[in-house]
């Protein structure tokens, strides 16, 4: 059989009761995307010719995940949980529809690398009818146990519930990632029995009945790291280190300085240009590009934002979905960002809510500037012509037009617009009493003294 385009069976129809969890376990995320997520993008990367999901019975939201990230993908569901081959064996219209290789994955093991998939491929391509994915495991309690003769090749995988007292010796384990060329999968997978510990139809059994047939199961390895099986909170929690450390070293490799990597934290889909530098506590939610120089200092979050060329931006920053800042933008600490353009240079530097915005180049957004963008039923936008001063302690009650080069008195609440070149002023007059401060000191300490006299 010539290599071709791979079938990819995805197994997702676990329930997880390990997580504890109301959702199913395929939809817990790590770095902001979905196990499941995690796998389907790895799955979009290889040349497949078919994408077979198979998911458990009420799973809608798992279906949803599905068309989401692979509209084109089949999706097929177990009505009982009778083990990998009956989960396999429940897309037996996608496997006898397809002549090619298939190429099982599971949903709940996201840190797959693609190169590794590949890996299995060439040992389809060096002879192998069966190609499974093992890793030497630190504590291999409840893995299946890949045995093999002195000649490297797989004799059986023995499940753990299953194995002897010396099978349990073995460290070498079954990732739960095979790949096949066989004539017919469907016809190998039916002859798989359950009579064993669990009474499930055990997929891993396709080596022995294969090499009854001379069909030959090689072992490819890869690090333990990269197939962590994720079966409670806790392993979710491990996965999400590894992704954070993987995609640290990735930014720092590809040129951004990280001063203390381990403190920042990366969504699936961050994207981090050239000779940026991330300080110390930042956390980056879904949807934020960084580009080329930009400095983002300590203590900030961002989610759906994109950060232009040479802008700073922090410390204690929070850039929500919607935020764009030009190249050399400037903004500062505790200034909240949502939905807004910001041009070339402008600058909101202090203590400021810009919620709605299309600020213009060079604008300067004063101290304590607020945005009133919500009137408790609809949302407004405010628009800032270029080189407009915005003074301290503004509220811009939208919808509202600030000119461009126009002046903001500090302190005022600006409902109208405000045309090109213009001052507005919105405050009381100022009033001065001399001498009143004197005066009113040497009356309080006469009324003093005479009360604690
Ligand atoms: C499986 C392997 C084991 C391997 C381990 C790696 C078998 C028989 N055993 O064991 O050799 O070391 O993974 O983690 O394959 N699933 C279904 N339908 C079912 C049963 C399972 O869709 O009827 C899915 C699960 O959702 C999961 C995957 O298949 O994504 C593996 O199932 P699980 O029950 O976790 O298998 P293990 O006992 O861990
Ligand atoms: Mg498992």
């Amino acid at each position: 059989m010539a290599t071709s385009a791979p079938l990819i069976v995805i197994l997702a129809a676990g329930k997880g009761t390990r997580m504890n969890s109301a959702r199913p376990k395929v939809l817990h995320e790590v770095a902001g995307l979905s196990m499941l997520g995690h796998v389907l993008r790895l799955a979009a990367g290889i040349d497949a010719a078919k994408l077979a999901v198979v998911i458990g019975p009420d799973m809608d939201d798992v279906a949803a995940e599905i068309a989401r990230h692979a509209p084109g993908a089949e999706v097929f569901v177990q009505q009982t949980q009778a083990g990998t081959a009956d989960a396999v064996l429940t897309a037996r219209t996608a496997l006898d529809a397809h002549a090619g290789d298939v190429i099982v994955l599971y949903a709940d093991t996201p840190l797959i690398e693609s190169s590794t998939v590949a890996a299995l491929r060439q040992a389809l391509d060096a002879g192998a009818g069966i190609a499974v994915l093992g890793f030497e495991a630190t504590d291999p309690d409840g893995y299946g146990r890949l045995l093999t003769a002195s000649d490297g090749s797989l004799i059986a995988i023995r499940e753990h519930k299953d194995a002897s007292a010396e099978e349990r010796r073995v460290t070498l384990c079954n990732s739960g990632v095979l790949a096949f060329r066989v004539p017919s999968l469907s016809a190998m997978l039916s002859r798989i029995g359950n009579a064993n510990a669990k009474s499930e139809y055990y997929l891993t059994d396709a080596v022995a009945i294969g090499r009854a047939d001379g069909i030959r199961a090689s072992v490819v390895c890869c690090p333990e790291d990269e197939v962590l099986g994720v079966n409670s909170r806790v392993q979710l929690a491990q996965a999400e280190g590894l992704w954070q450390d993987r995609a640290r070293r990735k930014a720092m490799l590809d040129g951004a300085t990280l001063i203390s990597p381990e403190t920042v934290f990366f969504s699936f889909d961050t994207v981090i240009g050239r000779d940026v530098v991330i300080e110390p506590n930042v956390v980056f939610g879904r949807g934020v590009s960084v580009a080329d120089g930009a400095e983002i200092k300590a203590f900030c979050h961002f989610e759906g934002a994109r950060i232009g060329a040479g802008a700073e931006v922090g410390p204690f920053a929070r850039l929500r979905p919607g935020t764009d800042l030009g190249s050399k933008v400037r903004i500062g600490n505790f200034v909240e960002i949502k939905n807004s353009v910001l041009g070339t240079g402008a600058k909101a530097n202090h203590l400021s809510y810009v919620g709605d915005g299309s600020i213009g180049p060079r604008v300067n957004i004063g101290a304590g500037t607020i945005f009133c963008n919500y009137d408790g039923f609809f949302k407004h936008r405010t628009e800032i012509g270029e080189g407009a001063f915005i003074g301290s302690n503004t509220s811009l009650v939208a919808p509202v037009k600030i000119g461009r080069d126009a002046y903001v008195g500090s302190g005022s609440v600006i409902t109208k617009d405000v045309p090109a070149e213009a001052l507005a002023l919105e405050r009381s007059k100022q009033e001065e009493r001399p001498g009143w401060a004197a005066k009113f000191r040497s009356m309080m300490a006469r009324r003093k003294a005479a009360k604690t006299g």
